[in-house]
């Protein structure tokens, strides 16, 4: 019988992951399936035991319910514990232990698919939720160095006090001083188009401009950036794919190509 993989949400419907996964199996000849699972609010640890009981090996977990996946494990892996949240879960004898893909998933995708370098890099992420948590350790480790901006400064600040390094602080918008080499859209502003009121000057010179969104075509973000100067302008598909990749490893301990999986996702930015 094949594994059993599944990705959870609510809503799920939307979810690219069976389709990613699919095509990663397909690749590497893994003998598995992967489903989306819709499971109720306040329903989801009830849900992942079922799915478990019914001989679920991993799993992925998306929105609302990346705490309550880091909560429920048995033991986190790093980028999980410093964050509060986990994207995905693994059975391991028994247990069940969460990892958090998003931040690496994005540093992959700036350094290797889009060939920007994070080393040294002067980083500006605009937003302090979920997203810019699990961001943010991947790039220092990286050796960049980062400014969150914020409408919410106190959350900017507190993401800063977790990691206690002169490589990262936290502000407002009407205190970004730049110029950046990479500027972060982790807000949940261009789900609805919204702008946000970061300086023009801010994206000039700069070498990539990525909207953690995908699908969204040229958001009043990356509008801003084109304008502004900024080389290159990228929507967060290759985020999604890189960290779907790091899932797939981990459960499967085969790493998939990743750019023909994005090259088939890929939207146009106009
Ligand atoms: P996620 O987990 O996806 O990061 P979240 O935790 O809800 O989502 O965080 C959303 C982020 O988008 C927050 O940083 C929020 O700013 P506040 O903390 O001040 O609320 C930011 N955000 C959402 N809409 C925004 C807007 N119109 N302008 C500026 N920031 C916005």
């Amino acid at each position: 019988m094949s594994d059993r993989y599944a990705v959870f949400g609510n809503p799920i419907t939307h979810s690219q992951s069976p389709l990613i996964h699919h095509a990663f199996a397909q690749q590497t000849g893994q003998d598995i399936t992967y489903d989306a699972i819709e499971a109720p609010l306040g329903g989801f640890e009830a849900a992942v035991r079922r799915f478990i009981d019914a001989g679920g090996k991993g799993l992925n977990v998306t929105v609302p319910f990346k705490t309550n996946a880091h909560d429920m494990a048995d033991e986190c892996r790093e980028a999980a514990a410093i964050c509060g949240a986990s994207n995905c879960l693994k059975l391991v004898d028994g247990r069940l232990i969460a990892a958090n893909f998003d931040g690496i998933g994005l540093a992959r995708d700036i350094s290797v698919n889009l060939g920007v370098s994070l080393k040294g890099a002067r980083i500006l992420i605009a937003g302090a939720g979920g997203a810019t948590r699990g961001a943010v350790g991947p790039l220092l480790a990286a050796g960049a160095e980062v400014v969150i901006a914020n409408r919410t400064v106190s959350k900017a600040e507190d993401i800063a006090a977790l990691f206690a390094t002169p490589r990262l602080k936290g502000m407002s918008y009407n205190t970004i001083d730049g110029p950046f080499d990479i500027l972060l859209n982790s807000t949940s502003a261009s789900l609805t188009g919204t702008g946000l009121p970061i300086p023009a000057r801010a994206f000039r010179n700069a070498a990539l401009a990525y909207d953690l969104a995908y699908g969204k075509g040229k958001t009043p973000f990356l509008q801003l950036a084109e304008q502004s100067g900024t080389a290159l302008i990228a929507d967060g598909v290759g985020m999604l794919v890189e960290q779907a990749a790091e899932a797939f490893d981990w459960w499967r301990g085969v790493r998939p190509k990743t750019q023909p999986v994005i090259d088939t996702l890929r939207t146009p930015l106009d």
